[in-house]
């Protein structure tokens, strides 16, 4: 935990995040095949509370749910450009459709780096999802095929996204705001 005092001031509430699942599933479900099973992987760990409601919302359709860690920000607030894979899926992809989940695309690198790991693995289809995108802080050329809500470039806490572990069981999106010294 940090030492520097912060408040979290609300940014998207749960009812709007539910609501922007809801829409992002529609359009999910004209991509894949209906009568197909669907993989949808997680990355650690940021991405939990997201695939949870987003599997849910896809109760229509046979998913199958997998979970990929790569190293991100370690405790810190600054994104390292080194992408390592510290928990690979446990099944295979090939000749697969698949749903990447990820919490937010920052500089791009870590999703694309999971994205041509995952295409080397040659899925039938590969489509990503993000919750959040900050696109004003992009270092690679990436966009998620779909995306819940484009955000400033502030740093955001809650709904399975943490500050040095914490308050990732925050209903909402807040962004952190430091007080004091
Ligand atoms: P990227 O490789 O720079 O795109 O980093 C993406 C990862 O950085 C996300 O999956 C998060 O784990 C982390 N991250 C980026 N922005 C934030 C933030 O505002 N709060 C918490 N974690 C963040």
């Amino acid at each position: 935990m940090s030492a520097r005092p912060y408040v979290i001031d609300e940014m998207i509430s749960a009812k709007e995040i539910a609501a922007r699942i809801e829409a992002l599933c529609r359009d999910i479900r004209h991509v894949f095949p209906a009568d197909e099973r669907l993989v949808v992987v997680g990355l650690l760990r940021g991405s939990f509370v997201f695939i949870a409601d987003l599997v849910r919302e896809l109760s229509d359709r046979d998913v199958e749910v997998d979970f990929l860690e790569a190293s991100s920000y370690g405790d810190a607030m600054e994104s390292s450009r080194e992408v390592r894979i510290l928990k690979d899926l446990r099944g295979k992809i090939e000749g697969r459709n698949v749903l990447v989940v990820e919490d937010i695309v920052d500089t791009g690198h870590t999703l694309n780096h999971v994205i041509h790991l995952l295409e080397s693995r040659l899925p039938k289809q590969l489509r990503t999802i993000a919750l959040l995108d900050k696109p004003s802080r992009r270092e690679v050329d990436f966009r998620a095929d779909y995306i819940g809500f484009e955000i400033p470039d502030e740093f955001v806490v809650g709904y399975g996204i943490d500050y040095a572990q914490g308050n990732r069981n925050l209903p909402f999106i807040g962004k952190v705001r430091f007080t004091g010294a």
